[in-house]
């Protein structure tokens, strides 16, 4: 599938704002895979698709969860969590896409998991600093991924955690696992 008939089945399903932040995703994304040796065109697609059911009833959203077998721990958590593993779902199904690695890029892009692709990675990272970005901590981590995917992911991931940590809210475990994960592997 190409950039535009991918961007024309997206626009049905996001808000002006959403497309906007798509499109920042994608241009982060192809620069990071061009800089880290992912493959760009699968960026591209990863990046346009990655919040395709953003916009889903969380109804629809639960039952998708519990229909199709995905981890249980999701409907305990934030919602906000339910449209990257529904998104992959909802992508194959409805708009063709096949390649798992653009899925998992697609599944994987707010939690994180331990062990992550390279293509994830880089969707992760775009979708936190795209241009479109502005909030606190976002213009050390653009600095970051400037010299090192590995830190980009570190800072962006504790940020994140820091933000859900200080208002109480709950860490979905896959994140933290990631986080530690990231860390641990991090060559010293
Ligand atoms: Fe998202
Ligand atoms: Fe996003």
């Amino acid at each position: 599938m190409n950039r535009e008939n991918a961007l024309q089945i997206v626009k049905t399903q996001l808000t002006e704002h959403r497309y906007q932040h798509t499109l920042g995703v994608m241009e982060s994304a192809i620069e990071l895979a061009k800089q880290y040796g992912a493959d760009p065109k699968k960026a591209e697609l990863a990046a346009i698709f990655h919040d395709y059911a953003k916009f889903r009833p969380k109804k629809e959203m639960q039952q998708i969860i519990i229909d199709q077998g995905m981890n249980p721990l999701l409907l305990q958590y934030n919602s906000e969590l339910w449209h990257a593993p529904v998104g992959a779902y909802l992508v194959e199904k409805e708009a063709g896409i096949t390649d798992s690695e653009i899925l998992n890029a697609v599944r994987f892009h707010t939690s994180g998991r331990p062990e992550m692709t390279l293509l994830e990675k880089v969707i992760y990272l775009a979708d936190y600093i795209e241009p479109g970005r502005h909030f606190p901590g976002v213009e050390e981590v653009r600095e970051l991924a400037k010299i090192s995917l590995t830190d980009a992911l570190i800072a962006s991931m504790k940020n994140t955690i820091v933000f859900l940590l200080k208002k109480n809210q709950p860490v979905f475990p896959d994140t933290i696992d990631t986080y530690n994960h990231l860390i641990l592997t991090k060559e010293k």
